[in-house]
């Protein structure tokens, strides 16, 4: 009985005590502040931003290849095309024009400041390979190829790269040698 009237009495304490909290803090509890609604529309979006335009504060997009890695395909790509040219692999050369437009296309993704360089090169010099191979057509093919190169060399003269104020000392030629002994040019 004794403890009865104990735990009574510590309920009613308690119970005291919760009122008088509640009488103090209850005015000033802050409204709940007001979110604004998110949708899954605006978490794709946020997603698909970061996703979208370079940011190098991020390492899933500083790992991505940037100028330099892609001049190295292109450097493989001329070269495989000039020999499939030369042994009338039209195919072959023009999968590797495609090639060199998929790489130029991603420098754009990943070094848009190289978008007004890189684009007006693309844009003509590589159309003008395309249309030489799809016809066939090897003097045509040779003058688009110079005038491509051509296009390598006058761009990195203007160019800047790492440590160089101009990449002019990477100057591309016709090639002399395929660059690999277990491609046969000549196709099927
Ligand atoms: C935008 C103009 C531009 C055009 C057109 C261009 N380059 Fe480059 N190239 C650069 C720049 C800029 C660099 C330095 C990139 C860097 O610093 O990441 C470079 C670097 C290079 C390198 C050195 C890469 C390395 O890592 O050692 C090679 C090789 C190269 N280019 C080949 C070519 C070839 C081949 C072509 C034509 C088929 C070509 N480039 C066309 C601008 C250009």
């Amino acid at each position: 009985m004794k403890k009865l009237v104990m735990v009574t009495a510590m309920v009613v304490v308690l119970l005291g005590i919760a009122v008088l909290v509640s009488a103090c803090t209850g005015s000033q509890t802050p409204a709940t502040p007001t979110v604004p609604a998110v949708t899954q529309e605006d978490v794709t979006k946020a997603i698909d931003a970061k996703f979208t335009t370079y940011d190098g504060k991020l390492p899933l997009w500083t790992i991505q290849p940037g100028t330099a890695p892609r001049m190295v395909e292109l450097t493989i790509y001329f070269n495989n095309m000039w020999f499939g040219a030369q042994a009338g692999n039209w195919d072959l050369a023009r999968f590797e024009a495609y090639r060199s437009e998929e790489a130029s296309k991603a420098v754009y993704v990943t070094r848009a400041k190289r978008i007004d360089t890189l684009k007006p090169w693309a844009e003509s010099a590589l159309p003008a390979l395309i249309k030489a191979i799809e016809a066939k057509d090897k003097a045509e093919f040779e003058k688009a190829y110079d005038t491509a190169i051509a296009g390598c060399n006058g761009c990195h003269a203007a160019s800047s790269g790492g440590p160089l104020k101009s990449m002019a000392p990477f100057k591309i030629t016709r090639p002399t040698a395929p660059l690999f002994s277990n491609i046969d040019y000549k196709g099927p």
